[in-house]
C-alpha cells in the first residue's frame, strides 16, 4: 500500500482525489502497488463531502507521519506551498505539483533537495495542464539537442484571442464576457499580462537548457495592447495573432520571450483555438514534434498530477534524473535580435513610416480610412523600438512576426 496526501482541496486537487478513485484499478496496475489517499489537508472543513474524514487542516500531521511517501502539492502560490514541500522533500516523502509559481521560482533547489534525500518533486501539470510536455523534455527527447520550443501556453488569453479573431470584437468585450463564462478569472492580470505564460516557458526553456532560466529575466509582453483592427490587418494578411511563449537556443545563449506575434497558416500553432493549449519542440535529429490538448480544467490538470504519482510509486526510494541544475542560463538581450514587424499607423503618416522604416509594404485593406498597415523588414529590436517611439502618435500599434 502506497499513502499518498493531497495539499489543496479546491479545483485541481478535488480533482486528483477524483482522478485516483475514478481510474483507482488502471491506477493501481500502472503503479504496481496499491494508492490510497490518507489526508486532505486544506484550511477548509467540507462537510458531507466523502472524503471528509480524511481533512486536515495541520500540515505536520501529514510529514510525520511515515505511511505517506506521496503528496500532491496542489495548493498554487509560492507561500506556504514552499516551505511545506521542501518539509516534505527533507524527510524523504516525493512531492508532484501542479504549481507553476513554485515550480518556476525554486525549481532546481527543490529537485537538490529531492536528489538528497532519494525522493521525486515531479511536475508535469505545471504546464499545459494534462498535455504531457514535461516527460517527453526529460525522458523522451533524451538523445536531441533541443534547438527551440514554442508554445501556446495560457488557454485564457487564446480563447480570447480566438473570439476577438472570430467575432470581431474587442479585447475589454471579450475578457468581460470570458470572465462571466468562468473562462477567465476575476482577477485576470496573470493570465492577460503574460506572466503565467512567461512561469511556464522559463520551466521549458531551463528543461531545455538543463539550466536555471529564471522567468525574472524573460521579456514578457501580454495581449491588453491587441485590437480588434489589429485582427482585421492579420486576416487581410491571411495571418492570426497568438500569444506565444517562446525559447530558442543560439549561439549567444538562451533567447526566451513572451508576446503577441502575428503568425502564418505554415505555423503548426496557427490552428490552435479556444483554450487548447500547445508545444511545438525542434530537436536536432528529429526535427519539430508538437504537443496538443487541454491546457487547463480540474480533470486534465488532476490526470497529469496522478502520472507523476504513478511515476512515484514506481521510483520510491529513487530520484528520477532531472536535467535542471541551479546555474543560470545565459539569456539574450531580445534587443539585440532580429525580427519582422507589423504596424498599424494614421492614414496621414505613411511618409513618416516610410522614412523611419525604408521599404515598409503598406497593407491595403478595404473600406480603411483612420488606419494603414504596414510590414516592416527584419531589424533589431533595439532600432525598431527607438525608430517606433520617434513616431509618436503617428503610431497606432505593432505586433512581432514569427514565421
Ligand atoms: N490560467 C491558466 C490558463 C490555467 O488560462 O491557461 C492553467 O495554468
Amino acid at each position: 500500500m502506497i499513502y499518498v496526501a493531497v495539499w489543496g482541496y479546491g479545483t485541481v486537487g478535488s480533482g486528483v482525489v477524483e482522478v485516483i478513485e475514478k481510474n483507482k484499478e488502471m491506477v493501481n496496475k500502472k503503479s504496481a502497488a496499491e494508492l490510497e489517499i490518507k489526508y486532505i489537508l486544506d484550511l477548509r472543513d467540507f462537510p458531507g463531502d466523502p472524503y471528509e474524514q480524511k481533512v486536515v487542516h495541520d500540515v505536520n500531521v501529514i510529514l510525520d507521519d511515515p505511511d505517506v511517501t506521496i503528496i500532491c502539492e496542489t495548493m498554487g502560490g509560492v507561500k506556504p506551498a514552499y516551505d511545506f514541500t521542501k518539509a516534505a522533500l527533507e524527510r524523504g516523502k516525493s512531492v508532484c505539483t501542479s504549481n507553476k509559481e513554485l515550480v518556476a521560482s525554486h525549481g532546481p533547489e527543490l529537485l537538490q533537495i529531492a536528489r538528497e534525500h532519494n525522493c521525486n518533486y515531479l511536475f508535469e501539470a505545471s504546464v499545459g495542464g494534462g498535455i504531457p510536455i514535461i516527460r517527453p523534455l526529460n525522458y523522451s527527447l533524451t538523445a536531441e539537442k533541443l534547438e527551440a520550443i514554442t508554445g501556446i501556453l495560457n488557454g485564457t488569453t487564446n480563447y480570447i484571442l480566438t473570439k476577438m479573431e472570430r467575432e470581431g470584437a474587442d479585447f475589454a468585450a471579450t475578457l468581460k464576457k470570458a470572465q462571466e463564462k468562468g473562462y477567465a478569472e476575476r482577477n485576470p492580470e496573470a493570465d492577460i499580462e503574460g506572466y503565467d505564460a512567461c512561469r511556464k516557458i522559463a520551466i521549458l526553456s531551463s528543461l531545455m537548457t538543463g539550466q536555471n532560466v529564471s522567468y525574472k529575466d524573460i521579456y514578457t509582453e501580454g495581449i491588453t495592447g491587441i485590437t480588434a483592427d489589429d485582427f482585421v490587418y492579420a486576416r487581410a494578411m491571411g495571418r492570426s495573432i497568438k500569444l506565444l511563449a517562446m525559447s530558442k537556443d543560439t549561439p549567444q545563449g538562451t533567447l526566451a520571450m513572451v508576446a503577441p506575434c502575428m503568425i502564418t497558416p505554415e505555423n503548426p500553432l496557427y490552428m490552435v483555438s479556444g483554450v487548447f493549449n500547445a508545444v511545438c519542440v525542434r530537436g536536432n535529429m528529429l526535427g519539430d514534434s508538437m504537443y496538443y490538448g487541454k491546457g487547463a480544467g480540474k480533470l486534465p490538470t488532476a490526470s497529469a498530477v496522478v502520472s507523476d504519482v504513478v511515476d512515484c510509486a514506481r521510483h520510491q526510494g529513487r530520484t528520477i534524473m532531472c536535467f535542471w541544475n541551479q546555474e543560470p542560463a545565459r539569456l539574450v538581450d531580445i534587443g539585440d535580435v532580429e525580427r519582422g514587424f507589423f504596424v498599424r499607423a494614421r492614414d496621414d503618416a505613411a511618409a513618416e513610416i516610410e522614412a523611419a522604416f525604408p521599404g515598409a509594404e503598406k497593407i491595403e485593406v478595404e473600406g480603411r480610412t483612420r488606419d494603414c498597415g504596414y510590414l516592416i523588414a527584419p531589424i533589431k529590436e533595439r532600432d525598431f523600438a527607438a525608430k517606433y517611439e520617434t513616431l509618436g502618435d503617428r503610431v497606432l500599434g505593432r505586433i512581432r512576426l514569427e514565421g
